[in-house]
């Protein structure tokens, strides 16, 4: 590997500079992005290697990123559990037979990655060999809480009715919706690491709906029984958002980085979190939408949170906005480099 910094910050080994990726880097903000997309809907974008691959590496070329992420969605494994998946043209994923009765869960299959998402094998194959040890490339998937609650609403949702119903009424059949999540997530990530991935994440972007008791009994137990399943031969990174208040919890599910939004101040997370784990975030990606010198304050802000330790992964505290200006992303990559370098 040509840049190692992101793969020596994952396992706390001091790196040249502090080594900087964005979640979502791939995306509509990027004309490169709007091009293809033009001519092709998201799933077909993600089920053509080609063209993901294309997508994975725009960003590369674009800005000096420390990594790479394979293009792809959290939701891609759901056709393969039986459940529809589309797009709605601007409206994002939505799901025609949510798992809502007993019925429903008995239903869902565990997946076979090789037979239901051999596409994104296939990109991760291609994108290695295009990247030919450029910056490692990630991984990843969806948490079981944050992958439930799309199986079970059917849609995006802002109070998670139906998944805190089916929880609240009915936590043996939570239990077992989980754990066949659970495994299918086990195999989707343990077949991107076969397929030479160099690390993986796991998005859990909405389990901070939880409080801190539901997330210990609810959440907790499936995300750390993914991690003690998932192969150890890469690091893995812990994401979720909206959890600041209990990243005591969060720690408890493994993994070997936390990824925190900006919610939380830097120092603070990683003292709670421990200092034996790396720690990934936390510019508020919203901060990319304001001037440059405010831009670049922050990002010097928060490596001087990260006190010089190494372990730190520069990240936003969640993904780019749509419409998040080119220039502010090379701003905070190119800011990133400079106030770290050694
Ligand atoms: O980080 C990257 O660049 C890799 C690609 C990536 C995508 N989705 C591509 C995508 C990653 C890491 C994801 C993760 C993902 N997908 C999450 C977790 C991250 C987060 O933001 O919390 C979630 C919740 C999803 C589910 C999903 N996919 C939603 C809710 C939507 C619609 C909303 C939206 O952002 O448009 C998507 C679609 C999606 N996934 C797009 C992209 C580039 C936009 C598709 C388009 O071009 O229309």
């Amino acid at each position: 590997m040509k840049n190692e910094t992101f793969l020596k910050a994952c396992r706390r080994e001091p790196s040249a500079h502090t080594p900087v990726w964005l979640m979502r880097q791939a995306g509509r903000y990027m004309k490169e992005y709007m091009a293809i997309r033009e001519k092709y809907s998201f799933l077909e974008m993600c089920r053509a290697p080609e063209l993901a691959c294309e997508v994975t590496l725009q960003p590369i070329k674009a800005f000096e990123m420390d990594a790479a992420i394979i293009f792809a969605d959290i939701l891609l494994p759901l056709p393969g559990m039986g459940i529809d998946l589309e797009f709605a043209k601007n409206e994002g994923p939505v799901i025609k037979n949510p798992v809502r009765a007993k019925k429903d869960v008995a239903a869902v299959r565990v997946i076979n990655p090789q037979e239901d998402v051999p596409f994104l094998l296939d990109a991760i194959k291609m994108v290695k060999k295009d990247l030919n040890g450029k910056v490692p490339l990630i991984g990843f998937s969806g948490s079981p809480f944050t992958l439930a609650s799309y199986i079970i609403e059917g849609e995006g949702s802002k109070n998670y009715v139906h998944a805190k119903s089916l929880m609240y009424s009915d936590p043996e059949d939570w239990g077992k919706l989980l754990d066949k999540i659970s495994d299918v997530i086990i195999a989707y990530l343990n077949a991107q690491i076969d397929a030479g991935v160099d690390c993986v994440q796991l998005f859990d972007s909405w389990v901070g709906c939880l409080g801190p008791d539901d997330y210990k009994r609810f959440a907790l137990p499936h995300t750390k029984k993914v991690i003690a399943g998932v192969k150890k031969t890469v690091p893995l990174i812990n994401f979720s958002a909206n959890t600041g208040t209990y990243l005591n919890l969060v720690k408890e599910a493994g993994g070997d980085v936390v990824g925190v939004d900006w919610r939380v101040r830097l120092d603070e997370a990683w003292k709670t979190i421990g200092y034996d784990k790396g720690i990934q975030g936390n510019l508020d990606p919203v901060v990319l939408f304001g001037p440059v010198k405010e831009i670049k304050k922050r990002v010097k802000e928060i490596i001087g949170l990260s006190g010089g330790r190494p372990g730190h992964i520069f990240n936003l505290g969640h993904g780019i906005i749509v419409g998040t200006p080119v220039d502010s992303v090379r701003a905070v990559v190119d800011a990133v480099h400079e106030y770290s370098r050694k």
